[in-house]
């Protein structure tokens, strides 16, 4: 009997939300099991529907409905989130962004464009290149993270040294409340001091505060040119020597500054590429580094690089390096260090995105790898990133003969998280550099928020979401 009455209310719900979107954008049953939890993790994805609003009205709308009945509410975007920030339960409701994905315009003059939050960040990449600009965020899945995603979760990627995160290159946002509100932030300007600036309470939220709807983004002048090299190092002090001395002498040029410890290295190169092209260098290195310089001077910008590149070579602070001669050259070399998904195959993984002081990261590492070593013999640590930033990507795969259960499995990534997170705090580093908290990273959130500062994001929690639907669970 009771499950009829949640049977007829669910039903009640659905229809009423069919009413706002139209009957074929609330998805049911086996259209929702049909896609997959992660682009990295096909598990059937489970909810009570997924509902597609059009606009930023009807997302309003099933907003305002699903606040009055208590329904929680978790946005999706492309899916590529690595903290399980978009996990689902069946009682949930899924609101998807995908309708919600179109350029809406490009101020060339003040640099500025107006999108949709379902809108792909290649997309915007491009549209950006053909208005003679560019966006400054890249990251590996830009073929499928969506910018509601990144501006949510405030990410990071490849060209952080040069741009900043996300948040900065946000300048205004269209945010819908949990109670149906819309809010119009949608700043175009540089400087705007006019009291608080709330796009940055939604910059990062990860969905918990709001829901994204629209965003004028900053660009910058293109920098077309592009140079690349793979290079291969003694030891970790030669590549952050090479950082420093990079960033001094490329003009500003340098946009991408990443490291990539051998086993890393060893792996993907492995797995090599498109099949046909052998590794760039050989995998006898204990660490590598790609580093990328973009401008809009192709002579001036090539020879600095060049120049920097040999005398780097000459005073023995790189071991070997090849520099990229084609568009698909370079893509070989980017391939080794963006592709994650076979070192995410592994069974299990335990995945971290940290950050710490350069000057503190070798010993980290090896301490880490010799912790991670003494608990499981024969365990696989990849270790590689953004190192310019401060940001670590640490994978840590643990041999098993099967598959852990799920006791086992919470139990050996306790272990493993300890052993990662407990330096950090001490170092005054982040357990989440930029994937976010979600669900994954949760109980480790006071490793890098004081209880002052975890209170504090209760108390604007409950005050913007009252009811608790936006994201339940989810950071705090
Ligand atoms: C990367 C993702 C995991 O940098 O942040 O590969
Ligand atoms: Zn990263």
């Amino acid at each position: 009997m009771i499950d009829n009455v949640k049977t007829t209310n669910r039903e009640c719900l659905l229809d009423a939300l069919a009413n706002i979107v139209g009957q074929s954008n609330v998805l049911r049953g086996e259209q929702v099991s049909q896609r997959a939890t992660h682009f990295w993790d096909s598990t059937p994805l489970v909810a009570k529907a997924i509902v597609r609003p059009a606009n930023t009205a009807e997302t309003s709308a099933v907003l305002k409905l699903c606040h009055e009945q208590s329904q929680t509410v978790v946005t999706h975007g492309g899916v590529t989130g690595l903290v399980d920030g978009n996990r689902t339960t069946s009682d949930d409701i899924i609101l998807s962004l995908e309708r919600q994905n179109h350029i809406e315009s490009i101020d060339e003059k003040g640099r500025t464009m107006l999108v949709q939050a379902g809108a792909v960040l290649q997309n915007i990449q491009e549209a950006a290149a053909d208005a003679n600009l560019q966006f400054g965020l890249d990251l590996g899945a830009r073929g499928s993270c969506t910018i509601g995603g990144n501006i949510s979760t405030n990410a990071g990627g490849l060209s952080v040294l040069r741009y900043g995160m996300t948040r900065e290159q946000v300048l205004g946002l269209e945010v819908v409340l949990a109670d149906g509100t819309v809010l119009s932030s949608l700043n175009q300007m540089m400087k705007n001091n006019a009291g608080y600036d709330l796009k940055h309470l939604f910059i990062g939220s990860e969905g918990t505060l709001g829901i994204i709807t629209r965003a004028v983004l900053r660009l910058r002048p293109a920098t077309p040119h592009i140079d690349t090299a793979l290079m291969a190092f003694a030891s970790f002090d030669q590549v952050s020597d090479l950082l420093g001395e990079f960033s001094a002498s490329l003009n500003g040029n340098l946009d991408a500054f990443e490291v990539i410890w051998q086993p890393f290295y060893q792996l993907n190169t492995n797995a090599q590429l498109d099949g046909t092209s052998a590794a760039p260098l050989p995998a006898s290195y204990p660490i590598y580094a790609i580093v990328e310089t973009r401008s809009n001077n192709a002579e001036n910008a090539s020879s600095d690089f060049q120049h920097a590149l040999e005398k780097a070579l000459n005073n023995g602070l790189i071991q070997d390096a090849v520099i990229a001669q084609s568009q698909k050259e370079r893509a070989n070399i980017w391939h080794i260090r963006e592709h994650i998904d076979i070192a995410l195959s592994h069974d299990p993984v335990f995945v971290y995105d940290i950050s710490l002081p350069i000057a503190d990261m070798n010993n980290y590492v090896e301490s880490t790898i010799g912790q991670l070593e003494q608990h499981w013999p024969g365990v696989i640590v990849y270790v590689y990133g953004h190192l310019a930033d401060g940001n670590l990507h640490v994978l840590v795969a643990p041999p098993t003969d099967s598959p852990l259960s799920e006791a086992d499995f919470t139990q050996w990534q306790s272990i493993s998280n300890d052993i990662v997170y407990t330096p950090l705090k001490k170092l005054g580093g982040s357990i989440s550099a930029e994937h976010g908290i979600g669900l994954s990273k949760k109980a480790y959130l006071h490793h890098s928020r004081t209880p002052e500062e975890i209170a504090l994001m209760k108390t604007l929690k409950n005050s913007l979401d009252s009811t608790g639907i936006l994201n339940p669970g989810k950071i705090i």
